[in-house]
């Protein structure tokens, strides 16, 4: 059985932030829930996260089932803080120790690792730095692990090695109950550290086997603004390969912002400055133009998408064309061919095959039925001030330039409306409905003029 500890009680201080490090952003959602969905991966028991600084908005965020928080009220170190979770540790699990604030960690990697606990060994995730400052030395003797020595514990000698301590291990439940408890803090910092169960576990015999991470920057953690805006770009170019990869070409790879998943089909072109939030699905053949948006929406075959659209849980068929420039709201449903132009707004609307609102118009809490024209300057009108009403318009309707629909109403099959007209009432069938007043004409009409100055 497997149960996962999250170290998370930090506060962080050079994000220089009132929210709690690990609650910070990667790729629009928090470190801690990049590790907690890695975690979960590997199907553990539990995910116990250790919290402290912020913890109310950590325990808001993550309360689910499978997630356990347990305060630790003062940071006393790596040590205390695993201590914490000990006495809710099931007495034969593998326990896996992750930072809240170490985001990029690989399932594979962490797979290595707990494979390689036993009731007489333990895994350690190392790494070898070309700068190894700062962090935990990897001891060994004839090539077997013996310790780990803190940067600031270390000697000169100590601080020549160039492996160091990721802080991830796996460890049997059995072996921390043994061990934690032992810890002290006669150390350079004053803290219980982790750390200290190595040489434990060496002088037990327990074989402590190492794991390194496929790329060095899964172990990367972040303390700043700086290093979160790296780990960001780390992470979009990989997304980014993995999607060339699969066949999708990327106009630029370094202008390209994935913030959920994004599922391809065969030869999709993305454009510079697109950004995909939650869950987005390409059909084949898609082309997205330069500084779209688009966020929980199905994009049928071939469909094109010009520069600077917005789409929103929207859900489009093959071949339709939208923008440039046009914003399709929570709702939108698109049938094959149908054409959204620019400055157009749609919001819960069911527009048919190859139907066409070309420009400027507000198409809202309406269903369009298939082949038809709605001309520029069209406004459902939805809302009377306290509910919305629906526009209902059949097939093959023609609705001429500068038309206000005032909802509820319905406008039949092959039903024509004039331009600049305000609909109240039901356009039957074929008919031509004309809703504006009458053009006046007066003859031999005298413009005023200026008057003289004085
Ligand atoms: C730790 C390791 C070091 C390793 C390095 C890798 C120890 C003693 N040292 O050092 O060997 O090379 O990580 O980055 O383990 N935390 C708590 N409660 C505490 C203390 C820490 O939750 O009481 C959390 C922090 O918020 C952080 C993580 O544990 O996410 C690591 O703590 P940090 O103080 O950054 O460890 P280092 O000194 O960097
Ligand atoms: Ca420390």
């Amino acid at each position: 059985m497997l149960e996962v500890v999250v170290l998370a009680a930090g506060k962080g201080t050079r994000m220089k932030s009132i929210v709690p490090k690990v609650m910070h952003s990667l790729a629009g959602k928090p470190f801690l829930q990049h590790v907690v969905d890695k975690a979960r991966h590997l199907s553990p028991e539990t995910i116990h996260l250790v919290v402290g600084h912020g913890a109310e908005a950590v325990n808001q965020h993550f309360n689910q089932k499978d997630i356990h928080s347990v305060m630790q009220a003062q940071q006393l170190g790596t040590g205390h803080a695993v201590a914490q979770v000990l006495p809710h540790l099931a007495s034969d699990s593998t326990v896996l120790i992750l930072y809240g604030d170490v985001p990029l960690i690989q399932q594979d990697t962490l797979e290595a690792l707990t494979s390689k606990v036993s009731s007489d060994s333990m895994g350690l995730l190392t790494v070898n730095l070309d700068d190894p400052t700062g962090y935990g030395r990897i001891v060994r003797t004839d090539g077997a692990v013996t310790a780990i020595v803190e940067h600031k514990d270390a000697t000169d000698a100590q601080r020549a090695i160039s492996e160091v301590n990721t802080g991830v291990m796996a460890v049997s439940s059995k072996h921390l109950q043994t061990w934690l408890p032992k810890l002290d803090s006669n150390n350079a910092q004053g803290e219980l550290y982790l750390t200290d169960i190595i040489a434990m576990a060496a002088a037990q015999g327990v074989a402590i086997e190492t794991a390194q991470p496929a790329e060095a920057w899964e172990v990367l953690g972040v303390n700043n603004r700086r290093q979160q805006a790296e780990l960001e770009r780390i992470y979009q170019r990989e997304i980014a390969n993995q999607l060339m990869d699969e066949g999708v070409t990327l106009l630029d790879p370094a202008r390209f912002d994935c913030r959920g998943t994004l599922t391809c089909g065969n030869d999709c072109v993305i454009d510079v400055n697109c950004v995909f939030e939650g869950d987005v699905v390409l059909g084949n053949g898609v082309e997205i133009g330069p500084n779209c948006i688009v966020k929980d929406a199905k994009i049928g075959d071939n469909t094109v998408i010009k520069a600077n659209s917005i789409i929103e849980e929207s859900i489009l068929a093959a071949a339709c064309d939208i923008g440039p420039f046009a914003r399709l709201r929570p709702g939108s449903e698109l049938a094959d061919g149908a054409k959204i132009g620019n400055f157009v707004e749609t919001k819960k609307a069911i527009i048919g095959k190859g139907s066409k609102v070309n420009h400027l118009s507000y198409v809202g809490d309406a269903e369009l039925g298939s082949g038809v024209n709605v001309g520029a300057g069209t406004i459902t009108c939805n809302y009377d001030g306290a509910n919305k009403h629906k526009t209902q318009i059949g097939d093959n309707v023609f609705v001429g330039s500068n038309t206000a629909l005032v909802a509820p109403v319905t406008i039949e099959d092959g039903a024509t409306i004039a331009a600049g007209s305000t609909i109240t009432r039901t356009v039957k069938k074929e008919e031509l409905a004309i809703a504006r007043s009458r053009q006046n004409a007066i003859t031999g009409w005298q413009r005023p003029v200026k008057k003289p100055k004085a």
